[in-house]
């Protein structure tokens, strides 16, 4: 159930309304962070939950010889981004089994996707593990801070199926011991949307 929506939303989701207000703005701060504040020469980059590859393609785009893998557990999803995509390698895996990923990267990025991850502790361990000592892990999802982010967050958890989109405090919490917080930004488009957090994140 969970991957068929997501296999559901791969044809649809460039026409998203999220995509302007949401998608796009977080995939091109990230891009900006990444060529602005990091010089990591070939870089390699490794996007969990990458979706439809609309952030591989920005990348790409914006970054030489970068080096890219996308993973994502929805079929439909990483077949899209293959199409756009031919020159990145792209893994069908659930982010609860990233252990099966051997390489280390210099940065991780994982937009939109973490609130869908059951596991989360799990899986930031073994994000842990995939950062180059020097290497940074940007993540980016709606985040439930208050009264109003809650109403909207459980709206649009009825298109997505099961989600808990942690706040500030609780993400803080979670990344105890394995990232400490470099910057944290907040995406916001217009008055009505939710907190939308980007954390640029390095390993302790
Ligand atoms: C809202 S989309 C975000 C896609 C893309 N990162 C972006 O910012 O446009 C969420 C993506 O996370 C993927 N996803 C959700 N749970 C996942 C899991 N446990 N393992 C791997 N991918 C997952 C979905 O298949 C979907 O492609």
């Amino acid at each position: 159930m969970k991957k068929a929506i997501w296999d559901f939303w791969a044809k649809r989701y460039h026409r998203l309304w999220v995509q302007k207000e949401s998608l796009k703005p977080t995939r091109e701060y990230v891009v900006d962070i990444i060529q602005q504040e990091f010089n990591f020469g070939s870089m390699s980059f490794l996007d969990i939950g990458c979706g439809p590859g609309e952030l591989i393609n920005l990348v790409k785009e914006r970054i030489e010889n970068a080096r890219i893998t996308g993973v994502d557990f929805s079929r439909g999803m990483l077949e899209a981004s293959k199409k756009k995509n031919k020159e990145a390698r792209h893994l069908l895996l659930d982010a609860e089994n990233l252990s099966e990923i051997k390489e280390k990267y210099d940065v991780v990025a994982c937009t939109h996707s973490f609130p869908y991850y059951r596991d989360k502790i799990k899986v930031l361990n073994e994000i842990n593990r995939l950062v180059k000592s020097e290497g940074k892990f940007i993540i980016a999802f709606a985040s439930a801070n208050n009264l109003y982010d809650k109403m909207v967050m459980s709206l649009v958890k009825l298109t997505t199926g099961p989600a808990q989109y942690p706040s500030d405090e609780e993400f803080r919490d979670m990344i105890k011991g394995n990232f400490a917080v470099e910057s944290r930004h907040i995406i916001r488009e217009s008055f009505y949307m939710p907190t939308i957090s980007v954390y640029v994140l390095g390993r302790i």
